[in-house]
C-alpha cells in the first residue's frame, strides 16, 4: 500500500512540473515568437496576458491615404474597449497576424501592392477596406479570389464601418433641443462637386423652380468652412443631404454630420428608402422617391415650413437617439476583433468586383 501512494505522489508531481513545464514553454515561444524589432513593452504586457484568452493581431499593411497615427499595442481598449486585440502596422508582423488589412484606394492607384508573393499563413485572412462608393472603387476585378473580408460602410460587409450610427440616449446626456428656430431659409445645399450627369443636380434644378434653395459650397462661390457650416445649415428648414452617387447603403456625412448635427431636416437622395430606414430614426427624413414628382415635394415642403407642430415631429427622435459619427480609422481596424466570432471558418471573395458594384446606379 505504502509503495503504491508514493509513486502516486511522485507521478501527480511529474505530472504538475509537466504541465508547469509546457506553460512555460508557451509563454516564451509566444514571447520571442514575435518579431524584435521595435517591440515595445506594452506589446509584451498584452501578450503576457494572453494565455486564457488568444489575442488577435491585426495587421494595417499600410495606412489609409499614409493618415498614421502611433500604436502602443493597447490602441483598441485604450480608444474602443476592445479586448484581446492588437493592432500593429509593422509588416515584420506577417507571420504573426490573423488578419492583414488592405486599403482600396491605394491598391487600385499603384501606390500600395498586395504582398502575393509572401506565403500566406495558415488562417490568416486578408481584409479590403474601403469607405468609398462603387464610383470611385476603380475596377476590382483583378482582386478575385484573394481577400477573405471586407470592411466598408456596408451593412453586409463583413466588418461594416457606417458614416455615422445612432446610440441610445444615456441619462447624462443632455436633453433635446427643441425643433431649431430662428430659420431664414426654406431649402439649403451645399455642393462643392457638381457635375450635370449627377442625378443630384437634376432634382435641384427641377426643386429651384418650385422653391428657393440657397446653395453654398466652392460651386456656387459661397465657400463655408468647417466651423460655419453647421450654423449655416441651422438656418435652413430643409438641407439636400444628396449623395454624390447612388449606391447600396452609401449615407454619408450629409445626413449624419451636416443635416442630424445642425437641426435642419434632411431631403435625402441616395439608395432606397429601405437602406435609410434600416439606420436612420424614424420620421427623421424625407427621402426624394416618397413623391411622384419634384413639384409635389416643393410644395410639400413649403406646407410643412408654414406648420410648426408638424415640423416639430421631424425632431422628436432626438428624444430617445443620440448620433455617433464616424471616429477614427482605428475604429474599424479594432472592429475586425469584434466580428470574428460571427465570420464563416473559411471564406473568399470569389468576384470582389461584382460584390462592390451591386445595387450601384451611377
Ligand atoms: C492584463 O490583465 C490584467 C489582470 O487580469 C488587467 O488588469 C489588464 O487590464 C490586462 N491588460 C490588457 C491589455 O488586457
Ligand atoms: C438668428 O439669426 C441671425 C442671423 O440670421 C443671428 O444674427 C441671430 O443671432 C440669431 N438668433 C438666435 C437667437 O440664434
Ligand atoms: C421605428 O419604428 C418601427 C415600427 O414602426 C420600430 O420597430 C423601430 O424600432 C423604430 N425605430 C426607431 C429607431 O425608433
Ligand atoms: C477568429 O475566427 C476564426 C474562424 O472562425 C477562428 O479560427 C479563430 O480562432 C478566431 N480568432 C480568435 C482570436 O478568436
Ligand atoms: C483566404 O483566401 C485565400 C485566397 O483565396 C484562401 O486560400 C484561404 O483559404 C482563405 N482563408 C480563410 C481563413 O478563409
Amino acid at each position: 500500500m505504502m509503495v503504491c501512494y508514493d509513486s502516486k505522489t511522485v507521478f501527480s508531481f511529474m505530472k504538475k512540473c509537466l504541465i508547469f513545464c509546457i506553460i512555460c514553454i508557451f509563454l516564451i515561444s509566444v514571447y520571442y515568437g514575435l518579431p524584435r524589432r521595435n517591440q515595445n513593452s506594452a506589446i509584451a504586457i498584452t501578450f503576457s496576458n494572453s494565455s486564457n484568452n488568444k489575442d488577435m493581431i491585426i495587421l494595417l499593411w499600410y495606412w489609409p491615404f499614409g493618415h498614421s497615427v502611433s500604436l502602443n499595442g493597447h490602441t483598441c481598449w485604450d480608444l474602443y474597449k476592445i479586448p484581446h486585440c492588437i493592432l500593429v502596422d509593422q509588416r515584420s508582423y506577417f507571420p504573426s497576424a490573423d488578419v492583414v488589412v488592405f486599403h482600396n484606394r491605394e491598391l487600385i492607384q499603384g501606390s500600395q501592392k498586395l504582398p502575393i508573393e509572401l506565403p500566406r499563413p495558415q488562417g490568416q485572412r486578408w481584409a479590403w477596406m474601403s469607405l468609398e462608393s462603387p464610383a470611385n472603387n476603380g475596377n476590382l476585378q483583378k482582386f478575385a479570389n484573394i481577400f477573405n473580408m471586407t470592411i466598408s460602410y456596408r451593412r453586409d460587409a463583413d466588418v461594416t464601418t457606417p458614416y455615422g450610427e445612432l446610440l441610445p440616449k444615456e441619462a447624462g446626456d443632455h436633453v433635446v433641443e427643441e425643433s431649431p428656430a430662428n430659420k431664414t431659409s426654406l431649402v439649403c445645399w451645399v455642393v462643392s462637386n457638381y457635375q450635370d450627369n449627377h442625378k443630384r443636380s437634376d432634382v435641384y434644378n427641377d426643386l429651384k423652380k418650385i422653391v428657393p434653395v440657397k446653395v453654398y459650397g466652392s460651386w456656387a462661390n459661397a465657400p463655408l468652412s468647417s466651423t460655419d457650416l453647421l450654423p449655416t445649415i441651422s438656418r435652413c428648414y430643409f438641407y439636400l443631404a444628396f449623395e454624390n452617387s447612388l449606391a447600396k447603403d452609401y449615407i454619408t456625412e450629409k445626413l449624419w454630420n451636416n443635416a442630424y448635427k445642425s437641426g435642419a431636416v434632411p431631403i435625402v437622395l441616395g439608395p432606397p428608402i429601405s437602406d435609410y430606414k434600416a439606420v436612420a430614426p424614424n420620421h427623421s427624413f424625407i427621402h426624394v422617391d416618397e413623391f411622384t414628382s419634384i413639384k409635389e415635394m416643393g410644395e410639400f415642403l413649403q406646407q410643412l415650413a408654414n406648420d410648426q407642430k408638424r415640423y416639430s415631429e421631424y425632431f422628436t427622435w432626438k428624444q430617445e437617439w443620440k448620433v455617433k459619427l464616424r471616429a477614427h480609422w482605428t475604429e474599424g481596424f479594432c472592429k475586425i476583433c469584434t466580428q470574428n466570432r460571427s465570420l464563416p471558418q473559411h471564406k473568399v471573395y470569389s468576384d470582389l468586383e461584382t460584390w462592390d458594384k451591386v445595387n450601384y446606379i451611377h
